[in-house]
């Protein structure tokens, strides 16, 4: 085992990674003297971490984590959370290359907005790394790292087709699908891969959308889209939907992309006297969200698609490390992520599903929750 995997282990081992209370939107800089690299000089420098916001939980830990990582190697870091507004998130950008970076790490707001200033980072020999979002049209971008964004989908699809056992002919059941931030390059990975299950049960009429709001093919995704992934938007979405077409009949299944929609929805599903338990409509989500894990102990859940968020900070840091030492970088994927100009080289982890009765063996075993933030 290497020196720098001996020093992540010893990170992952020590680190405590408490899921982060969802502080004000703030963006902040956390500049913080190297730890002195003991490669002899080989790691060091610094590295700019760019965040798009503080109000959706899972962005703290990726943040403070990869942070943590990269200092325990040896590196310099500025932390920048943009509050999910794209031209704060510029400025942070602009800010950082003014200071020569050796690589940035970008999570992107819009994908699409990115190119100019990182333009101005690839005239000063910086790397960068698009973080868990593509960055698209533009030259600017040199690596990807992420989760499979299409099997996330894939997951939610296939998790509805089993429970209301549809490939065995069940059915009509009245299903609500939702999509995510329209800005956002992931939201149509997410939607194709779940839609590739569904769209099929809904042309054979299996599935019904009372609300008529189902995307005819994959490209339409964008047209139940919630800007932001805001869980307040996505309540009152689902709120208009209830009472403008289930007078008379009940919601049997909601497509929702993620847990901060989720959240949402199950308020509204809460509000309209929907009892959690069994008679609680089926709703996906994707993140493992504090709130969510406990909705799903509580019965108002099915399922999370589960993105560990240690293992995504581990491989950028290996990557921000190999970029560094001039070693060739390590990706698994030269083929799906093509942003317009050209494509990217990925590195793509497993998401995996976490049910009801898998959540202390996944996310209490591994360390992620402990049990008594749970109430377990
Ligand atoms: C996506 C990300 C998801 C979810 C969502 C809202 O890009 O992949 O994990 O968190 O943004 O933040």
């Amino acid at each position: 085992m290497s020196l720098r995997d001996k020093k992540l282990m010893a990170v992952l081992a020590g680190t405590a990674l408490a899921a982060t209370a969802l502080a004000a939107c703030s963006s902040e800089r956390t500049e913080t003297p190297a730890a002195g690299g003991e490669t002899g000089g080989e790691a060091g420098g610094l590295i700019g971490i760019a965040m798009p916001t503080r109000s959706l939980e899972r962005w703290n830990n990726d943040g403070e984590n990869l942070e943590a990582l990269l200092q325990d190697m040896g590196y310099e870091t500025s932390l920048q959370y943009a509050d999910n507004k794209v031209d704060q998130q510029i400025t942070q950008l602009q800010n950082m290359i003014n200071q020569d970076p050796e690589v940035l790490v970008v999570a992107s707001i819009d994908g699409t907005a990115l190119g100019p200033v990182l333009d101005s980072a690839r005239a000063k020999d910086i790397t960068v790394i698009a973080y868990d979002r593509l960055i698209n049209g533009t030259e600017s971008v040199d690596y990807y790292a992420t989760f499979d964004n299409y099997q996330v989908g894939q997951l939610q699809g296939k998790f509805i087709e089993e429970e209301l056992g549809l490939a065995d002919g069940a059915g009509p059941f009245n299903l609500e699908p939702f999509a995510g931030s329209p800005d956002d390059n992931n939201a149509k990975f997410f939607f194709s891969g779940a839609w590739d299950v569904l769209l099929p049960y809904v042309e054979g009429g299996q599935l019904v959308v009372p609300s008529g709001k189902a995307p005819a093919s994959n490209d339409e995704w964008t047209n139940i889209g919630i800007q932001g992934w805001e869980s307040a938007k996505a309540q009152s979405e689902m709120e208009n939907r209830l009472n403008s077409f289930y007078a008379d009949k009940k919601v049997d299944v909601v497509l929702s992309p993620n847990d901060s929609l989720a959240l949402g929805i199950e308020q509204a599903l809460d509000a309209a006297g929907y009892a959690p338990g069994d008679e609680f409509p089926i709703v996906t989500g994707q993140d493992a969200d504090l709130a969510n894990v406990k909705n799903m102990l509580a019965g108002m859940q099915s399922m999370t698609v589960w993105k560990d968020t240690r293992t995504l900070g581990e491989q950028v840091a290996t990557m921000v490390d190999q970029i560094v030492q001039g070693e060739e970088v390590e990706v698994n994927d030269t083929e799906t992520y093509d942003n317009e100009v050209k494509v990217v080289p990925a590195y793509l982890l497993p998401p995996q599903v976490v049910t009801p009765d898998t959540v202390e063996s996944s996310l209490v075993e591994s360390g992620f929750y402990d049990a008594a933030e749970l109430g377990l």
